[in-house]
């Protein structure tokens, strides 16, 4: 399996404080069946800027020698949607965000209270700009988990969803359960992953999502919303296949 979401990117924002607290996660979520990581920390996040890409990267390379032939890691961003974010993904190369493993997939957090520019535009210009725009946890967002069919307009105009796993198996309990369900059901999620941020607190791993995800809606859904569509990512390739349920 392949996670999409992951703070294992030590000492730059809420996750993993040290490489000891990565190489802890790397272990859990390889014992998990985990084969590949994208590290995401926070970016243009108040409490974490995270404006150095560079620094990113050797934080990365560090981890990578670190965490050795355990599992491959790669780099991304979970990136937070502001007034500045267009202005940023115009910049490019020159610019500080982030795409995830280097590909032409964002990972976007929107601020869970509804702030600044219009989610739909900025996805739209992100579309326009020739990139993926795939939503963090829209079943965390009340706006979005309360409002599903604005969530479908926001599908219907390319936007991509992320679910993470401990909505999927209702360790964040039945809330976040019940919306992340709702969209699975509809077919709008391309992706669930872990969001972790430590071996302990918000721990790694897929399986349990996978097991659940397999029993609801098939084998098919399970393996392409862990494993299919996420290795699509790792070779900037653009999804062929639908997420819809068997
Ligand atoms: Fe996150």
């Amino acid at each position: 399996m392949i996670d999409i979401h992951c703070h294992v990117l030590p000492g730059v924002d809420d996750g993993v404080p040290d490489l000891a607290a990565a190489r802890a996660l790397c272990e859990r979520a390889a014992e998990d069946g985990t084969t590949d990581i994208i590290a995401t920390p926070h970016q243009r996040h108040p409490n974490w800027p995270n404006e150095d890409r560079g620094y990113l990267e050797t934080v990365w390379r560090g981890l990578r020698e670190h965490v050795g032939d355990l599992l491959e890691i790669h780099l991304g961003a979970e990136v937070r949607l502001d007034s500045h974010f267009l202005d940023e993904l115009e910049r490019r190369q020159s610019g500080h965000v982030l795409p995830l493993a280097g590909s032409r997939y964002l990972l976007i957090e929107l601020p869970r209270a509804e702030v600044g520019p219009y989610p739909e535009d900025v996805l739209h210009e992100v579309s326009i700009a020739g990139y993926f725009p795939i939503l963090a946890h829209p079943e965390m967002i009340p706006y979005l988990s309360n409002d599903l069919d604005r969530l479908e307009s926001f599908v219907a105009d390319g936007a991509m969803l992320q679910v993470t796993a401990m909505s999927v198996t209702g360790e964040f309990g039945r809330v976040p359960e019940q919306a992340a369900w709702s969209m699975l059901r509809e077919g709008w999620v391309h992706f669930v992953a872990s969001d972790a941020h430590s071996a302990a607190w918000r721990p790694p791993g897929l399986s349990s999502a996978r097991a659940a995800l397999t029993k609801q809606l098939g084998v098919d859904v399970a393996s392409l919303l862990t494993q299919g569509n996420p290795a699509r990512i790792l070779e900037n390739l653009p999804l062929t296949l639908k997420s819809e349920p068997e």
